[in-house]
């Protein structure tokens, strides 16, 4: 499989192979990486800690900014507590490594991300899957292992078909002890809810202790690193017994500090919200004048295939040499073995919309394509 070798990056384009072309891809969804005021907050935070704390939070690698981070976090998503893990993925092992004290079973989406089903597994809790979307599905498993404390693990938007969890009723097929709803939310956080809160908040769902949270901060944030979220209990016992957060160094100091810096510019200020909601709209008329379908949710990711793979390479490379980055991946969870991912953020002006769907119009139309819905 080849892989882009990126040179430089903006938040709207990427230069490889000495050409700098329009992307629509990655998950920089509010465009935060770049933005002046995260990249200040983390060469500050280079100046004054440098770049590692070189040992465990737990034994002396702990700061301030560590802390504030938890609590900026847990604000803005409105959890009761969080705690920081190196990455999205760890934060999945770091979750399920404490619900397994207390849960035996784990109950998957079909098309979770695949850091849920290895944290899930590495923890020892038996796994076991529901039909993609369908708490039908899920309550019947629910109802067979419910003596043995279940949890229910989804992501909260599934970025490779741009769905949005049904996460009411998941929580309404749990019973009220020794159960969990575990959504993780590395798509939804800095995209939905009305300050970007995420799919919770979305979701308008009531507070609940069962309800629980992991996210990572290399997305909407635009930096690195995860958390889990939750209820005070739940996320003390994260501290107390799991092993990935005991046992290895935290998100370096200059990149908690963008993060802060990053979360404050969203919790103060929504035009950038609102920017990426525009662009949302625009994208999906966009992609409609070129008769890709495409779901009604405020969601940046749009996934389509075409009829033949060959028509797929054709329009890539028609848009690659007009200059413009449409992603064609193999990834699992999207409409087929290999299709289109793209994303727009927030940092894409209505120019940058309009080119892509000109040219994605006679794309479609050289290669004799019609698209297929996801
Ligand atoms: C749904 C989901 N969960 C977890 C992860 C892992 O997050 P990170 O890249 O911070 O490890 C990703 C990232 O690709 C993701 O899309």
């Amino acid at each position: 499989m080849s892989r882009l070798n990126v040179e430089h990056a903006s938040a709207t384009h990427l230069t490889a192979v000495g050409r700098q072309l329009l992307a629509f891809a990655g998950c920089n969804y509010l465009g935060l990486s770049q933005h002046p005021a995260v990249v200040q907050a983390a060469q500050q935070g280079l100046a004054r800690y440098g770049i590692s704390t070189t040992a465990s939070r737990e034994t002396t690698g702990n700061t301030i900014e560590h802390d504030l981070l938890e609590l900026e976090l847990a604000m803005l998503t409105r959890r009761e507590a969080a705690i920081l893990l190196a990455e999205g993925y760890t934060a999945n092992f770091a979750a399920c490594q404490a619900l397994s004290r207390t849960h035996g079973v784990a109950i998957l989406d079909a098309r979770a991300h695949r850091s849920l089903r290895n944290a899930a597994t590495a923890a020892g809790m038996q796994v076991f899957e529901y039909e993609h979307l369908c708490p039908k599905s899920a309550r019947w498993l629910v109802d067979q292992h419910a003596d043995q404390g279940v949890a229910i693990l989804t992501d909260g938007v599934f970025a490779a078909d741009g769905a949005i969890a049904p996460l009411a009723d998941l929580l309404a097929t749990l019973p009220e002890q020794r159960s969990t709803l575990l959504v993780d939310d590395c798509h939804g956080l800095c995209v939905l809810g009305p300050r970007g809160e995420g799919t919770i908040a979305h979701l308008a769902l009531p507070d609940d202790p069962r309800l629980c949270m992991t996210t990572t901060l290399a997305k909407g944030v635009g930096c690195y690193g995860g958390a889990v979220l939750g209820s005070t209990p739940f996320i003390q016992s994260v501290r107390r017994v799991s092993d990935v957060y005991r046992r290895s160094t935290p998100v370096p100091t200059p990149i908690a500090m963008a993060a802060r810096a990053a979360i404050s510019l969203m919790r103060h200020d929504t035009s950038l919200l609102t920017a990426l909601r525009e662009n949302i709209n625009a994208m999906r008329q966009a992609l409609s004048a070129a008769s890709i379908p495409t779901h009604a949710d405020p969601i940046p990711v749009f996934t389509f295939t075409l009829p033949s793979q060959d028509q797929m390479q054709a329009v890539h490379d028609f848009l690659l040499r007009r200059g413009i980055y449409a992603p064609l991946i193999e990834y699992p969870g999207g409409p087929g073995e290999r299709y289109f991912r793209l994303t727009v953020n927030a940092a894409h002006t209505l120019e940058h919309i309009a080119l892509l769907r000109d040219s994605l119009c006679l794309a479609i139309e050289a290669a004799g394509a019609s698209p297929a819905a996801p």
